[in-house]
């Protein structure tokens, strides 16, 4: 598997950049790792997950290891990614307003989804094509939220089938949806995915065009290996060959993967045709947000894909407020885009949030240290948000305030 192993002379030349202090914010802001996400503070590359201090020591070893395409998919934005920085900094514009006395020494970070109660708010948000990071892909993802126990979204373009996945979770997983266009395709995949006992169905709606991911795109052209090997010529039909959800599926059903004509009127025949809860990924206004109530939502994720797919500028954090007040607490609002610290999902619970979805933190463990990497990264976000909730004084998720925080 040429593609998931480290180069050595690219990771110690990165390595050798990282520790210089001469060289640091040298990178082109495309270039990734610290010149996009910024954060972390880290000097050296990382030997082993549990040297990590936070999850920024494994997006510096993600980098070493991955080939530029791989890594170049994971980091990019849209366009000039400005829209992927607005998500992280709209955290540092949201101040804490700490509560004294409120005998912090018991926490309790559960929710409850849909009935179930999990440990924490730390959700797998879906990301696709995970075995271009690691050789075990979506399994050892899926192990990691079984040993940690948190729920799991697997992506409609996962390098792992369901089945597959729910095995390695022992227990059931969310799918994913980007739906084929001919309805009787549509039909076929929902049958297939309530046979695993899958309770939810996600419906991502913010990719209604192909986004323009230029920093995915000038990484591809530094990758000079040969990539027909595994992406044959690179035509849909070999895209889809590698997404066993899409097995039994005609590809020319499929003519655009985010469903840019998908329509209210589909929601409601989609609704209509499952027994799955139907969650809405990627709803960023209050209107949007009263109409996925309207039209049946059983949830709503507040998510603009990480930053990659419009270039609005409009962080989720500034969306996330007018989302939650149009809900009105009729149903669960997630949110995603940007969340790297405790301290960043506890202000998003704080603005309303019920659960926080995670998606590059676990990518860059997985292409780290496979399913240990993932484990650390989400024992670390689970530490830090413990911590973030004791100088919240937060004693239990319901605890946190809206009153815990203010815009700057
Ligand atoms: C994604 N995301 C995504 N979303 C989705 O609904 N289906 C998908 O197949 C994918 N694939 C995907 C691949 C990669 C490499 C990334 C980084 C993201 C979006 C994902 O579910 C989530 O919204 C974001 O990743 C959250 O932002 P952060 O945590 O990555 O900043």
């Amino acid at each position: 598997m040429p593609v998931h192993r480290p180069d050595p002379t690219r990771r110690d030349f990165l390595r050798f950049l990282a520790a210089s202090p001469l060289l640091a914010g040298s990178w082109p802001d495309w270039a990734g790792g610290a010149g996009l996400t910024g954060d972390g503070g880290q000097q050296a590359l990382i030997d082993r997950a549990d040297q990590a201090l936070n999850v920024f020591d494994f997006e510096a070893v993600a980098e070493a290891n991955l080939p530029p395409a791989h890594w170049g998919y994971i980091q990019t934005g849209v366009r000039d990614d400005a829209t992927l920085r607005a998500n992280r900094e709209a955290f540092s514009k949201l101040k804490l307003r700490a509560r004294r006395l409120v005998g912090v020494s018991d926490i309790d970070m559960s929710v409850e989804l849909f009935g179930e109660r999990w440990p924490t708010p730390i959700v797998i948000a879906p990301t696709g094509s995970q075995r271009g990071f690691h050789p075990e892909g979506e399994v050892a993802v899926a192990r990691a939220a079984r040993s940690r126990n948190h729920l799991m979204v697997l992506s409609n373009v996962a390098t792992t089938s369901l089945e597959d996945a729910i095995e390695a979770r022992g227990a059931p997983i969310w799918q994913q949806f980007y739906p084929p266009e001919r309805w009787e395709s549509t039909r076929r995949l929902l049958r297939r995915v309530e046979a695993t006992g899958c309770p939810v169905a996600v419906l991502t709606v913010d990719l209604p065009a192909m986004s323009n991911r230029e920093t995915e795109l000038r990484y591809a052209r530094m990758d000079t290996r040969d990539c027909t090997r595994c992406h044959g010529n690179n035509s849909g039909e070999d895209y889809f060959s590698r997404k066993p959800m899409y097995d039994g599926i005609d590809r020319a059903d499929i003519t655009e993967i985010g469903g840019g004509w998908m329509d209210w009127a589909f929601v409601d025949r989609f609704k209509a045709e499952t027994s799955m809860r139907l969650v809405i990924k990627g709803i960023v206004t209050a209107e949007d947000a009263r109409r996925s109530v309207d039209h049946g939502a059983d949830a709503i994720v507040v998510s603009n894909h990480g930053g990659r797919a419009a270039e609005s500028l409009r962080s989720t954090l500034e969306s996330l407020p007018e989302v939650v007040e149009a809900v009105d607490g009729r149903i669960p609002v997630l949110v995603d885009s940007g969340f790297r610290r405790g301290m960043d999902i506890l202000k998003g619970l704080a603005l309303g949030a019920t659960a926080v979805q995670i998606g590059r933190p676990y990518l860059w463990g997985l292409a780290a240290f496979g399913q240990e990497g993932v484990e650390t990264v989400l024992d670390l976000l689970t530490a830090e948000l413990e911590i973030a909730m004791k100088f919240a004084g937060a004693r239990s998720i319901d605890e946190i305030e809206r009153s815990m925080v203010e815009w700057a």
